[in-house]
């Protein structure tokens, strides 16, 4: 039964062949932490069924489709879980759709989803494109959707590696090569400041450095008065730093010691498709790390109701999470069993889902 492997010490992912709203429905409420998935675009790709999604005349009925799976994604959802979806966008009669927003929007208004990023994949070499009177496309939308204001979330799956503070010749010298000399002489040269407020901001410099060396903080930026550009507003009734500036002298920007935030600008290349005897998606393993590490726990279960080739399980699997994928087309299944290895007992799971009832 599906619910003994939600229970179980077993990662094996497991693969359901089927209609994802029809499989979906029998899964129960809240069993779920993340959701990860690319369905199909409208309009564009041929699959191996007759029945799949993205082959409807209207868009709009595409639309509805996605939405009747999301409603169920959303009801199999833990209450702090997250589903995040990569959608491709389509043109009509020379118009781009702007099909990921349009659904999303109505994930929004209609389903009660709350919208957390839109990340742009922003894929770099992209496919050729030989028409003159556009640029080509090369980025595609992923949406990290949640289903209450407290979720789940490791922001430290969300950083990238810090780069290390070093001492060069007995001084400090921070990851991005500050060494606090040319702050200390705009302090010293400046008209602005006052003969206390030097001296405090010679004092403060100091302890930060300090606390470079000791390795507390890698990195730092000094705001001084009528020197650096401010990224705040200039008033001091909006601004806590313009406050700060104007009363203190100056203020300092500490970096986070475990390394800054990732952007909502990903560069990452498509898999190279030529060595997958079926692929025809390019949905990059890479794009699954980030999202599975940060919002599904160590323990968790991830979902992708259009499988494919299962690289949303292999990265789940990969990092240890376990996974269900439910997939319309038995020759993805096959594949995706193949490339990740499953063991024969735990395949045609499809049985064991109708069986419980
Ligand atoms: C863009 S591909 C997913 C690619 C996948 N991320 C991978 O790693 O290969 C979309 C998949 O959805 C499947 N599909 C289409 N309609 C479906 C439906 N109603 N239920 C379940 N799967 C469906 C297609 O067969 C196709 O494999």
């Amino acid at each position: 039964m599906i619910s003994d492997y939600f229970t179980s010490n077993d990662i094996e992912p497991r693969f359901i062949c089927g209609n994802s709203l029809e499989v979906l429905k029998e899964f129960p409420d809240n069993c779920i932490d993340m959701a990860m998935t690319s369905p199909p675009y409208w309009g564009k790709r041929e699959y191996v069924i007759a029945e799949s999604i993205g082959l409807e005349k209207d868009y709009n009925e595409y639309i509805e489709k996605m939405l009747s799976i999301f409603e169920q994604v959303q009801r199999v959802l833990k209450i702090n879980g997250s589903f995040w979806l990569n959608i491709g966008d389509s043109y009509l009669n020379k118009n781009l759709l702007g099909l990921p927003w349009r659904v999303a929007i109505r994930m929004c208004d209609e389903q009660g989803w709350i919208l957390r990023n839109s990340v742009v994949w922003n894929k770099v070499k992209g496919a050729p494109d030989n028409s003159l009177d556009k640029l080509r496309n090369v980025h595609e939308m992923l949406f990290h959707f949640v289903k209450s204001k407290k979720y789940y979330y490791d922001v430290s799956a969300a950083r990238k590696e810090p780069l290390k503070a070093k001492v060069q010749n007995g001084a400090v010298v921070s990851a991005t090569g500050v060494t606090g000399v040319r702050y200390k002489r705009q302090i010293e040269l400046s008209t602005v400041l006052t003969d206390e407020q030097k001296q405090s901001a010679f004092f403060e410099l100091t302890a930060v450095l300090d606390s470079v060396r000791n390795g507390e903080i890698e990195d730092f930026r000094m705001i001084i008065k009528g020197q650096q550009r401010t990224t705040h507003s200039n008033s001091t009734k909006v601004s806590g730093r313009a406050k700060e500036l104007e009363t203190k002298g100056f203020y300092f920007l500490k970096y986070h010691p475990d390394g800054a935030k990732l952007g909502d600008v990903w560069d990452i290349i498509p898999e190279d498709t030529q060595g997958r005897k079926l692929h025809f998606a390019p949905y990059p393993a890479d794009l699954c790390r980030t999202p599975i590490l940060t919002t599904c726990p160590a323990n968790g279960v991830v979902l992708d109701p259009f499988s494919g080739t299962g690289t949303t399980m292999a990265v789940a699997y990969e990092s240890g999470r376990k996974s269900v994928g439910i997939e319309i087309a038995q020759e993805y299944i096959d594949y995706a069993e193949e490339r990740i290895g499953i063991n024969e007992q735990n395949q045609g799971f499809l049985w064991s889902v109708y069986q419980a009832k």
